[in-house]
């Protein structure tokens, strides 16, 4: 990371295994890992579940460039996972601010052909970890596609609850189907 000093906690890093054996590093981003960070948002079968359509490489770089300075102000972390030296996934957590502060809005996502590994579930318990020791008490996420049954199901595992219901939120292959919001109490 450079420019200048970063504020709020270090994001650790650790190592773990994933369901096929393969060795699983979890550490924050760095600007190396946007090329394989966009080949994953431009997978048909992960952004289908994300609220956007793919992305060019300059909208992943303005990302990560707004992500810097949040970052550098504490309001922003991204945990990647990284298998032999290729970033297979990430998961960002967002603080609130004002009366919000004590919340953190989360995504995640998970390179096509290492879904299923108990990747995101090693992505999901560390980033929640990581939320306590920013002392916040809740991370919610609005909008999960009411189609999105791998999602909800590692969701409701980590002990998330179901807290709403937006009808109609998400236009989707022509229609319009439904958003879950989601919360964990911490
Ligand atoms: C949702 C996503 C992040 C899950 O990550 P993952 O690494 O595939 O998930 P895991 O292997 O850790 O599995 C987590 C849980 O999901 C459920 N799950 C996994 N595969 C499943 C499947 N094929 N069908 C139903 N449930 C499934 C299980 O409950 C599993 O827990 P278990 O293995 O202890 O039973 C990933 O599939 C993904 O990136 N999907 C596309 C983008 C997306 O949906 N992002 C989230 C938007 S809200």
């Amino acid at each position: 990371m450079c420019g200048s000093p970063l504020h709020g906690l270090d994001l650790p890093k650790s190592k773990h295994k994933a369901k096929n054996g393969l060795n699983v590093t979890v550490r924050e981003i760095s600007k190396k890992d946007l090329e394989n960070l966009n080949e994953i948002l431009n997978q048909g079968n992960v952004n289908n579940f994300l609220h956007i359509n793919g992305s060019s490489f300059e909208e992943t770089l303005r990302y990560y460039e707004n992500y810097l300075s949040e970052r550098r102000i504490g309001l922003k972390y991204e945990l990647v996972a990284e298998i032999n030296k290729k970033v297979v996934g990430a998961t960002i957590i967002e603080l609130g601010k004002y009366k919000r502060s004590h919340t953190g809005k989360f995504a995640i996502f998970i390179h096509s052909q290492y879904q299923g590994l108990g990747i995101g579930t090693i992505l999901m318990k560390q980033i929640i970890d990581f939320a306590k020791k920013l002392g916040l008490k809740r991370i919610e996420a609005n909008n999960i596609h009411s189609d999105n049954k791998v999602a909800l199901n590692l969701y409701k595992k980590l002990g998330f609850k179901i807290e709403g219901l937006a009808k109609k939120a998400i236009r989707k292959n022509g229609k319009l189907i439904d958003g879950y919001h989601i919360g964990l109490i911490l």
